[in-house]
């Protein structure tokens, strides 16, 4: 069976990981979570105590990585530290937001996710994955749902992990991160011309997987 390349792309808290692993898992494919680069670099800078582009300095000392664990998910790695409990903060994703447009820090990762997609069999997901890291890939999909509908997902997220957000303040953050992604200079989020749009607001998670199996099969064939 040919193996291809399946790029998730859309806005952020649209369950894009969740999909993107589940259609990994069935599909016997390496998933990669480009957002967590991001948060890695982010991370890197808010430790550092890195303003602005002060970043662009230091990449050649920021060495990501990937761990597949037992359970199949993957752990970022930076400088070969386990950093996965602490990319998942409103802290580190504001963070990432502000670093994410700088050319730089784009063109640093971008060169190590073609890399990891090179011999395909591949679902990588962010937010230019089908526009500008695989412009070629086999299948593109775009994920979309309701401001409101992320913000509950993203509240409820960061409960289960134990912090205390304010709905209004994770709903801001979410409109706030969508403009910021939508309206940079460098590669903003976009739709890729090919990409299929998948708004997730009405449908359950298995009625969306179904509906995504579907379109992978169709692309294998
Ligand atoms: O998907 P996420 O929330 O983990 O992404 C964190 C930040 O990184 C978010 O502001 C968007 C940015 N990002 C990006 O610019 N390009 C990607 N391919 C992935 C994420």
């Amino acid at each position: 069976m040919k193996k291809i390349i399946v790029a998730v792309d859309g806005y952020s808290s649209c369950g894009k990981s969740t999909i993107a692993k589940a259609l990994a898992k069935f599909a016997g494919y390496t998933y990669v979570d480009t957002g967590a680069m991001y948060r890695g670099v982010a991370l890197y800078a808010l430790r550092h105590q890195l303003e602005g582009e002060e970043v662009v300095g230091a990449l050649s000392d920021i060495h990501l990585s990937f761990a597949l664990q037992n359970d199949g998910s993957q752990h970022l790695l930076l400088n070969g530290e386990d950093v996965e409990p602490y990319i998942r903060t409103l802290e580190v994703g504001s963070k990432a937001s502000q670093i994410s447009p700088i050319h730089e820090v784009r063109a640093f990762l971008v060169a190590q996710q073609q890399e990891m997609g090179r011999q395909k069999g591949i679902v990588m997901d962010g937010r230019d994955i089908g526009t500008v890291v695989f412009p070629q890939a086999e299948l593109k999909l775009f994920l979309t749902a309701r401001p409101e509908v992320r913000a509950q997902r993203r509240f409820d997220e960061l409960k289960g992990k134990g912090e205390d957000p304010v709905f209004a303040d994770v709903l801001a953050d979410v409109n706030e991160r969508d403009y910021r992604d939508t309206h940079r200079a460098e590669s903003p989020l976009r739709q890729a011309e090919d990409a299929i749009v998948v708004d997730n607001s009405e449908l359950t998670r298995e009625e969306q997987m179904q509906h995504i199996i579907s379109l992978f099969q169709k692309a294998i064939d």
